[in-house]
C-alpha cells in the first residue's frame, strides 16, 4: 500500500500491511499537482521520513521522484542514498526497464535495494504514450529481464495486460506487484487515497473500500455547525 504520513503509516501497519510505498502519486493525491513531475527528491524525503516515523516495522520503499536519477548513475546513487539517509527508507523504487537497467545497477552496486517499475510510467507517461493499457510483449518481458538482470528485489507492473502481466510473473524469479495489471502478480499495490475515497479521479480499476471523502466533509460540517450554534466546545 502507497502511504504518505505517519498517520496512514501507521493505520497500515495495524491492518497488517508490512510493505509501504511512499510513492510520488503523493503529487497527485496529497498535493495537489495534476502529475507527478514536479514532486522534488526534498518531497519525497519529508513524506518518507513521515511514514518512518509513524511505522514500528514495514518495510519502506521511498520512490524516486523524476529527475533525481536521470542525469547520471552517481546522481541516481546520491539521491537514493538521501532517500535512505535522511528518509529512512529500506529501499528505493524507479521508473523504467532497459533504459533504467545501469540506474538500478549503479544503486544496488551501492548496497541499496532497488524496487523496478515498468508498464504505465506516470513520471513520463504525460511526455509521449499516455497512461492506456501496456501490450507490447517483446518490449516489456525485454524490461522486465533488464530490471531483474540489473538486480531488482522486486517489480511494480503498472496498467499491463492481464495476459502478460501473468506471463511475466511466470518469467521473472523476482516477485511481481500489479497495479491496474491483474490478479496474476505476485502481489498487488493501491494508491492509498484512491482506495479510501479520498482522490476525485481514481483509475478504472481501483476499488474503493471507503468515503473518506464524504465522511471528512459530514464531520467538518457538523464541526462548523456546533462551533457556529455554540454547541461546541461545552463551557469549562
Ligand atoms: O507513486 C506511486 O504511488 C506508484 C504506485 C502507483 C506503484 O508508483
Amino acid at each position: 500500500m502507497t502511504a504518505y504520513d505517519a498517520a496512514f503509516a501507521r493505520c497500515a501497519e495495524q491492518a497488517g500491511i508490512d510493505v509501504l510505498l511512499v510513492g510520488d502519486s503523493v503529487g497527485t493525491v496529497v498535493l495537489g499537482y495534476d502529475s507527478t513531475v514536479p514532486v522534488t527528491l526534498d518531497d519525497m524525503i519529508h513524506h518518507t521520513a513521515a511514514v518512518a516515523r509513524g511505522a514500528k516495522h514495514a518495510h519502506i520503499i521511498g520512490d524516486m521522484p523524476f529527475g533525481s536519477y536521470q542525469t547520471s548513475d552517481a546522481e541516481a546513487v546520491r539521491s537514493a542514498s538521501r532517500l535512505v539517509q535522511e528518509g529512512r527508507a529500506t529501499s528505493v523504487k524507479l521508473e523504467g526497464g532497459v533504459r533504467a537497467a545501469d540506474r538500478i545497477k549503479a544503486i544496488v552496486g551501492a548496497g541499496i535495494p532497488v524496487m523496478g517499475h515498468i508498464g504505465v510510467l506516470p513520471q513520463t507517461a504525460g511526455l509521449g504514450p499516455g497512461f492506456r493499457m501496456r501490450s507490447n510483449r517483446e518490449r516489456l518481458l525485454d524490461d522486465a529481464r533488464a530490471v531483474q538482470d540489473a538486480g531488482a528485489y522486486a517489480i511494480v507492473l503498472e496498467v499491463v495486460s492481464g495476459d502478460l502481466a501473468a506471463e511475466i510473473t511466470r518469467e521473472l524469479k523476482i516477485p511481481t506487484i500489479g497495479i491496474g495489471s491483474g490478479p496474476a502478480c505476485d502481489g498487488q499495490v493501491l494508491v492509498l487515497y484512491d482506495l479510501l475515497g479520498l482522490y476525485e479521479q481514481p483509475p478504472s480499476f481501483v476499488k474503493q473500500y471507503a468515503d473518506f471523502g464524504t465522511q471528512a466533509i459530514r464531520a467538518l460540517e457538523e464541526f462548523a455547525r456546533d462551533v457556529a450554534s455554540r454547541k461546541y466546545p461545552p463551557p469549562l
